[in-house]
C-alpha cells in the first residue's frame, strides 16, 4: 500500500485564506484589525526566522503585526512590563512570546503574566485547565493544526484509537486532549513506555511528536493508519555534500509511507499548519475580545 500524502504546505494556504475572508470581514463591517504582538528576548538564529515568518504571514492576511524584539540582557521585570503594557492594549487581540526565553527569565512566570484571552500559543495555566476541562479556550497551534488536519481526513474522529509519541506541553499534551475532545481512545506514550512498537501498532491515528530522527518505521504503523509527523530534525546528508544537512521527521517516512493509509511529510507537512493556526487563533481572539461569532473551521 502506498499512503496518502497529507499536504500541510496546501492545507495551511486554505487555513490563512480563511483567516483572510474573516479578517477583511472584521474590517470591512465593524471597523475592527485583529492584532498580533510577537515578543523575542535575544538573537537565536531559529527564533528570529520563526518570528519574521510569523509577522509576513500577519501582515499577508490583512492583520496588524506588532514586532517586540528585546535584546538578550532584558531583564524579567522589563519582559513583564512589555506584557502588561500588550495585554491592556485593545489594538493587540494576540499575544506570543517566542520560547525559548534566555535562562535568566523565568519562562512560565512571562507565559502566565499573558492574560488567557490574549494567549495565541494556548501556554497560559489557564488555557490548558479550560482545554482540559472543556471550558472555551485558546489551544496550542501545532496540536490544532494536527487536528485540522485529522478532520478533514476522518471526519468524525470518535471511536479511533489514538497514539500520541511524546509528551510535551507545546504538543503531547495539549493533543491528547484534543483527541480525546473528538471523543477518540487516546493513549501517550513516550521514552519509558512498555512495549511501544506494539502499542503503536494498535494505532488508527499515530502523532509523532518526540523530537527523534525517524525513530517510528513500519514495524510501528497499523496497515491503514493515518500517522502525522511533528517531528522537525536536522540530520547530516553526506549524499547532498561535506557539511550539508537535511530535514527528517520523527517517522522513517519512506517506509511508514508504504504500510500507512495516509501521512504527513516533512518538510511540508505539520510545519506550514503551526504559523497558519496562530492567525487562526487571533483571529478567533478578536472576535471573542468583540462578542463576535467565532470563525468556522478555524477552531477546536
Ligand atoms: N518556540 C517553538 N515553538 C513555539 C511555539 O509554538 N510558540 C512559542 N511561543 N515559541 C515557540
Amino acid at each position: 500500500m502506498s499512503a496518502d500524502i497529507i499536504d500541510g504546505k496546501a492545507f495551511a494556504a486554505t487555513v490563512r485564506a480563511k483567516v483572510a475572508t474573516h479578517v477583511a470581514t472584521l474590517k470591512a463591517d465593524h471597523g475592527i484589525t485583529p492584532g498580533l504582538a510577537v515578543i523575542l528576548v535575544g538573537e537565536d538564529p531559529a527564533s528570529e526566522v520563526y518570528v519574521r515568518n510569523k509577522g509576513k504571514q500577519t501582515a499577508e492576511c490583512g492583520m496588524n503585526s506588532f514586532e517586540h524584539k528585546l535584546p538578550a540582557d532584558t531583564s524579567e521585570a522589563d519582559l513583564l512590563a512589555l506584557i502588561d503594557q500588550l495585554n491592556n492594549d485593545p489594538a493587540v487581540h494576540g499575544i506570543l512570546c517566542q520560547l525559548p526565553v534566555p535562562d535568566h527569565i523565568n519562562q512560565n512566570l512571562g507565559i502566565n503574566a499573558i492574560i488567557p484571552e490574549k494567549d495565541v500559543d494556548g501556554f497560559n495555566i489557564l488555557n490548558v485547565g479550560r482545554l482540559a476541562t472543556g471550558q472555551t479556550s485558546m489551544v496550542p497551534c501545532t496540536p490544532l493544526g494536527c487536528l485540522m488536519m485529522l478532520r478533514d481526513k476522518h471526519g468524525s474522529l470518535s471511536g479511533l484509537n489514538a497514539v500520541v509519541v511524546g509528551r510535551s506541553n507545546i504538543v503531547g499534551k495539549p493533543m491528547a486532549q484534543l483527541l480525546l475532545k473528538d471523543s477518540c481512545t487516546v493513549t501517550i506514550a513516550h521514552s519509558r513506555t512498555k512495549n511501544i512498537e506494539a502499542l503503536c501498532r494498535n494505532a488508527d491515528i499515530l502523532v509523532a511528536a518526540v523530537g527523534r530522527p525517524e525513530m517510528i518505521n513500519a514495524d510501528w504503523i497499523k496497515p491503514g493508519a493515518t500517522v502525522i509527523d511533528v517531528g522537525i530534525n536536522r540530520i547530516p546528508a553526506p549524499e547532498r555534500g561535506d557539511g550539508k544537512m537535511r530535514l527528517v521527521g520523527d517517522v522513517d517516512f519512506a517506509s511508514a509511507s508504504e504500510v500507512a493509509g495516509a501521512i504527513t511529510p516533512v518538510p511540508g507537512g505539520v510545519g506550514p499548519m503551526t504559523i497558519a493556526c496562530l492567525l487562526a487563533n487571533t483571529v478567533t481572539a478578536c472576535c471573542r475580545a468583540n462578542g463576535l461569532p467565532e470563525p468556522e473551521g478555524l477552531t477546536a
